[in-house]
């Protein structure tokens, strides 16, 4: 079955800048443009194009025999599939993204959270230390035919609906026992709205955020906060190339499928349970949405 988001290739105009955000944001660059998670390996790949964009999606099942049966699927929605060895490759045509299943080993799940001393002293880091995303947690997508691409993920690929936000239209999707790994919201043009990266508590989530900003108070996007759906801690920062990225904590998990019924959420509590209020440029990327 599904088991998790593996690497999320992307264009940006400038590679070496975006590559510098992500490396202070706490990845390893392990080749140029290719940065790495903790546990989850390379998980971003930079590469140079003229305005920022997503242009391949990986996510990971267990063997060949989820690929025969996502292959199946996608033939019977009339989807575009390319078998590889080990993997295979559609397309999104509203997304205009290729998405790539590959047989790839699971993460661990998350360690449980420390207390707060931890054992190495969660609120006492050793000087200098920035903490390392263990991986990287959700993508968020917008979508010009929304219904199209939840379609496409969900009846060709597997993923599972968690949530959804009827009055935005925007669905959270699953393919690990996370609560979302995909959300999927309408957009004007498809764009990437977010990448967000898993730290390992809401103190991380803080330290982390913290040192980014002294390095570029202009970063800034959105946070601190805790989610609603999902209930992750939040904190949002902003690349170089206009994307937003998060850093991420506590994310609600669904251990039984079977057990779990989607909610509609509405109001307020679609998009925070706390936190300072979001800005226009979170809601509405001013580079998706022209200000007139
Ligand atoms: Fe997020």
């Amino acid at each position: 079955m599904l088991h998790r988001l593996c690497c999320l290739e992307m264009v940006v105009p400038d590679v070496a800048a975006t590559a510098a955000f992500y490396r202070d944001f706490g990845l390893l660059e392990v080749a140029p443009g290719q940065l790495a998670s903790t546990a989850g390996g390379v998980q971003l790949v930079l590469a140079s194009g003229p305005a920022r964009a997503v242009r391949r999606l990986g996510v990971g099942v267990d063997d060949e025999s989820d690929l025969d049966r996502i292959a199946q699927n996608l033939q019977i929605m009339g989807a575009s599939c390319a078998r590889g060895d080990g993997a295979l490759e559609t397309r999104d045509p509203a997304l205009d993204i290729a998405l790539r299943i590959s047989i790839a080993p699971r993460i661990a799940a998350r360690p449980a959270t420390p207390n707060a001393r931890g054992p190495r002293g969660a609120l006492m880091p050793e000087e200098g230390e920035q903490p390392r995303p263990r991986k990287l947690g959700h993508v968020v997508l917008g979508s010009p035919d929304p219904a199209a691409t939840c379609r496409l993920l969900c009846e060709g690929l597997g993923f599972r609906v968690s949530d959804r936000l009827p009055e935005v239209n925007a669905t959270f999707l699953r393919c690990s026992s996370d609560h979302h790994d995909v959300l999927v919201q309408p957009a004007p043009r498809a764009f990437m709205h977010h990448t967000a990266w898993e730290l390992g508590g809401v103190d991380e989530v803080g330290r982390a955020a913290m040192r980014m900003l002294e390095r570029d108070p202009a970063s800034q996007v959105w946070g601190l906060g805790r989610h609603l759906v999902g209930s992750n801690y939040f904190w949002y920062l902003r690349d170089p190339a206009g994307n937003f990225a998060e850093y991420s904590s506590d994310v609600d998990t669904i251990l039984d499928d079977a057990a779990w019924q989607p909610g509609d959420f509405h109001g307020r509590g679609q998009l925070y349970a706390w936190g300072p209020p979001p800005p226009l440029e979170f809601l509405l990327p001013s580079d998706i949405y022209p200000r007139s």
